[in-house]
């Protein structure tokens, strides 16, 4: 039928690019592992503590996949190349194997150290750039280091069981759970862009967005200093719980990426809010 697409048939694609997999790949086999067999995805699948000083030094707490000088871009090189870009220094922080985070730090140059989870965390704010249950275990594992910090979720706990929802108590969402078990003030955002898109900063030529949900006035400033200081557009959304719509927005572009019949989102699209003037 003309104008309609087509349902998606088969499992999702994961090609290659000229560095390896595609960025996001780590989803399209979580996506394959779920559909292969079974069904083709149907859907495309504050507290009042001191302001971070601007241009002050910051903590980047990320983590590298395995492979990933090979992979393609993954959140935490898309993160410290923005926050490099915004004349920021940045730790980073593997999570077990250090050689990781240099070789990251080698290919990105720049301000860095480098450093494993548990090390001391010497900046202000904190971005783990982990899956929604790693993410739970590096703030037990940090514990009261994280206190007053910016923590930035950018995780989309995606049940990965069935495709078909968040893994996250209803009414809540990552970002709020995470919440009740750190002194850290946590903020929603970076979770709607993704890895690939954020080492240049924009996709098509347009700015890509950050949107961004918190409690903590300071560090919602914090955030989206740091993303517009890289290049990009924040826009706050809203106190914490926006988060809920946030984590299900991030889903979104996740299933058009997976999605076969879908080509031409390839895990490197954006979402963007285009304003009326
Ligand atoms: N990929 C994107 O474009 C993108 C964009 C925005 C948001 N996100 C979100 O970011 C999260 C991670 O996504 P990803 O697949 O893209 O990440 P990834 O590149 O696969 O990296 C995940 C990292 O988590 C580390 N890790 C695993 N268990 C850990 C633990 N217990 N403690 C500390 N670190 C641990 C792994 O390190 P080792 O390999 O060394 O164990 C791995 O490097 C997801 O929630 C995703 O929704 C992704």
């Amino acid at each position: 039928m003309p104008g309609i697409p087509p349902l998606p048939r088969g499992p999702p694609r994961c090609t290659r690019s000229p560095r390896g997999r595609s960025p996001g790949c780590s989803w399209h086999s979580l996506v394959r592992r779920r559909t292969d067999g079974r069904r083709s995805i149907t859907a495309p699948p504050p507290t009042d503590s001191e302001p971070a000083e601007p241009g002050s030094s910051f903590q980047q707490c990320s983590f590298q996949s395995n492979g990933a000088a090979i992979c393609g871009p993954e959140p935490a090189r898309g993160l410290a190349t923005r926050a490099l870009a915004g004349g920021r220094s940045v730790q980073l922080l593997a999570h077990e194997d250090k050689a990781k985070a240099d070789a990251l730090a080698a290919e990105l140059g720049g301000q860095m150290t480098t450093g494993v989870v548990g090390d001391e965390v010497s900046g202000a704010i904190v971005i783990p750039a982990v899956y929604f249950d790693p993410a739970k275990d590096v703030v037990a594992k940090l514990g009261s280091a994280l206190d007053g910090k910016v923590y930035v979720d950018i995780t989309n706990p995606v049940d990965t069981s069935t495709f078909e929802g968040l893994s996250v108590p209803e009414g809540s969402s990552a970002a709020e759970e995470l919440q009740k078990t750190t002194g850290a003030k946590v903020v929603k955002a970076f979770n709607t862009t993704f890895a690939v898109t954020l080492a240049t900063g924009d996709v098509a030529g347009q700015q890509l967005d950050v949107l961004i949900a918190g409690d903590y006035e300071d560090a919602v400033r914090a955030v989206a200093e740091f993303a517009s200081a890289g290049g990009l557009r924040p826009i706050v959304v809203g106190p914490q719980r926006r988060a809920r719509q946030l984590e299900q927005a991030g889903f979104l572009p996740i299933l058009l990426s997976a999605n076969d019949q879908l080509p031409e989102f390839q895990w490197n699209s954006a979402l963007k809010v285009v304003p009326a003037s």
